[in-house]
């Protein structure tokens, strides 16, 4: 049965199969419900985990906005994600299959993977590691990666991991904000045919944050590497010690103890170190994750996003292991060698679900549709997109070529700050190609102006979400007063939380994400701060001032184009544009290098001295630069 499109063309309806198949299948009802009585709907989902003692109570309102979930009750996620499954026939089942960019493969039984977390936890124990302190994890996309996480989360520690692509001064400021005495990194991983150098990058990172005692290195690629007595240990080293590494009990912990922290892009140069639990982000990611994709005990289940994001802690680690499921995971680049190495491994694996980014089907559908037509996709059952809004000719390609016009796609609208899914079609839902639909269970989504009033339907306003829920980041790490006022402060009279997108509602109830309305910049679906550029910039000798904005690009989704005012006696040419683009480079990680460079002599400013970013975004596309009676002359 074939998905069809409806007359007016404007739904994508599933088929009787998929709708068969479904966990869930009826969304309106099961949605009120869970409305009616939020508290109740989320202590039947938590009840689906093992718990070492039951909560006291659902949720805990005394300190709003500082919510707690599950107070009282004991757990831990690994108990969940790894040891119960044990005792199953899971026990002898794929938890992870892992092919390497050079084509090397290995496969993890959840035994193995048990085998080898819990080693690693005793052996993170054995350095000094402490339950509740924070270890940096800096890694290529290898199962190490997964397994550090994993047995950090077992101990009780907190992990942090910053993305293998970002430059050592990321890296060395996320370790001192955290204030990590145990990194754990790899000599580096393979991309597009060519090693990376993470060591030397974590040396570097070492050197200026200052508060590294033990770095734990995996060896990946072989390539030198410097090693300091008494600091450096190699992973395989400590993994091949013939100790009685039998077991490691899980900890016990409290549903509120922290899991982990993953720094985000905001509105000011510094990162924010978001913080989530042992307890709700368990229940939100377990619960999201089997209902939106549907998953059953025999699926292969492919999220392509790297776990140094958000994307890969809920959905490529801990939703998928929750339910037992068996995880796809590939180290390097969709195009190398050649643009099918998708394809090819969702027909050799026999993938039956495949979560990616917009950017990346845009970057794929580029190559042409017969790359992926010369392989058989027909394990494939359902698909998903995040991270930036897919624009509807990528979206029916998705569809039609690589879904043979029968997945589902799940386009799923979430933030490092949500944990989880916010809103998201289910399988059983008409789509429409451009939307991610309705509002997941337990959670009203509002649409409304600067005072809190609803928008009409069609209108543009502020994405607000009026509830609590499980998987809610629970502070900014040492910086509470800006968690407030961040995400609570502009409706606190009403107790919403301003997620920073902007966004409609359609008349059929369909909400459709226009883009953020702060200062983050999504490039490839990645998140960068405007000022985080901007102080990159800075930071050069020959810049005094600088503006970062993003521009409208049809392959990223969003470019990013800088305005740079010299330092007296600097000259502007392209070998310093250039210079400064490498620069940036440099100091954040290519993802954040600047497409375009421009030099000028003022930068639109308001009054107050704050530069006016959309004046220059509409110069920049040559648009009308509107209201400016507050341009300072
Ligand atoms: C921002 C959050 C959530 C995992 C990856 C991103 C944008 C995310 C969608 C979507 C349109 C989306 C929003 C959001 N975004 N998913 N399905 N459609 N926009 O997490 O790095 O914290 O970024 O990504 O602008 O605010 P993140």
């Amino acid at each position: 049965m074939e998905t069809t499109v409806n007359n007016n063309d404007t739904f994508y309806y599933p088929s009787k199969e998929i709708v068969r198949h479904a966990n869930i299948k009826n969304y309106e009802e099961l949605y009120s419900q869970s409305i009616a009585d939020r508290e109740g709907f989320w202590a039947a989902e938590a009840k689906k985990l093992d718990w070492y003692k039951k909560w006291d109570k659902v949720v805990d309102d005394s300190k709003k906005p500082f919510y707690k979930w599950f107070t009282g009750g004991k757990i831990n996620i690994i108990h969940n994600a790894i040891d119960r499954h044990l005792k199953s026939a899971t026990r002898n089942k794929l938890a992870i299959i892992w092919e390497g960019e050079p084509g090397d493969l290995r496969t993890f039984s959840y035994h193995v993977l048990n085998r080898e977390v819990s080693k690693f936890a005793n052996i993170l124990k054995s350095m000094g590691a402490r339950k509740g302190e924070v270890i940096t994890i800096y890694m290529p996309q290898i199962p190490e990666l997964v397994i550090a996480m994993l047995a950090c989360a077992k101990m009780g520690a907190i992990h942090s991991v910053v993305y293998g692509g970002f430059s050592y001064e990321a890296l060395a400021e996320r370790i001192a904000d955290s204030q990590s005495r145990i990194l754990i990194t790899a000599d580096g991983g393979f991309r597009r045919g060519k090693a990376t150098h993470l060591k030397s990058i974590a040396n570097e990172a070492m050197k200026r944050s200052g508060t590294i005692e033990v770095c734990i290195t995996v060896k990946r690629t072989g390539e030198d590497c410097y090693m300091e007595n008494d600091r450096d240990f190699w992973y395989q080293d400590l993994m091949n010690i013939p100790l009685e590494c039998k077991d490691c009990g899980t900890e016990i912990m409290d549903a509120e103890d922290a899991l982990f922290i993953l720094y985000t892009s905001g509105t000011t140069g510094k990162p924010k170190g978001l913080v989530h639990t042992h307890g709700g982000y368990a229940v939100y990611t377990a619960s999201t994750f089997r209902n939106v994709f549907d998953i059953k005990p025999e699926d292969r289940w492919w999220c392509a996003a790297d776990p140094g994001w958000v994307t890969g802690h809920s959905y490529l680690v801990y939703g998928p292991l929750l339910n037992g499921a068996t995880i796809m995971m590939y180290e390097g680049a969709p195009n190398h060698p050649y643009p099918n190495r998708w394809w090819q491994m969702v027909e050799k694996y026999g993938i039956n679900i495949l979560y990616t980014s917009p950017t990346a089907i845009r970057g794929l559908m580029r190559f042409g549709a017969s790359w992926a037509q010369r392989h058989d996709l027909r394990s494939l059952r359902l698909l998903g997109s995040v991270g930036e809004p897919i624009n509807p000719e990528a979206w029916k390609w998705y569809h039609e070529v690589i879904g043979r016009g029968k997945c589902p796609i799940m386009d799923t609208w979430w933030q490092t700050e949500t944990g989880g899914f916010m809103i998201t079609p289910l399988p059983i839902m008409p789509l429409k190609p451009g939307s991610c639909a309705k509002a997941y269970f337990g959670n009203e989504v509002g649409i409304v102006d600067d005072h809190g009033n609803e928008v009409k339907q069609g209108e543009e306003g502020n994405l607000v979400i009026k509830n609590p829920w499980p998987g809610m980041a629970r502070t900014i790490l040492h910086d509470p007063e800006r968690y407030i006022e961040k995400y609570w402060e502009k409706y606190s009279d009403k107790g919403w939380y301003l997620a920073g997108d902007s966004a409609r509602i359609d008349e059929d109830g369909y909400y459709w994400i226009i883009g953020r309305i702060d200062d983050v910049i999504k490039v490839s679906g990645y998140r960068l701060g405007s000022a985080e550029i901007e102080s990159a910039l800075v930071s050069h000798p020959a810049v005094a001032e600088a503006a970062a904005v993003g521009l409208p690009d049809d392959l990223r989704g969003n470019i990013i184009h800088a305005t740079v005012i010299l330092k007296e006696g600097k000259v502007a040419n392209d070998k310093l544009a250039e210079e400064l683009k490498n620069h940036v480079e440099n100091e954040i990680g290519p993802i954040a290098r600047p497409s375009h460079v421009e030099f000028t002599d003022a930068l639109p400013k308001t009054r107050s001295g704050k530069i006016m970013r959309r004046v220059i975004k509409a110069r920049a596309l040559g648009l009308d630069t509107g209201d400016l009676t507050s341009l300072e002359e």
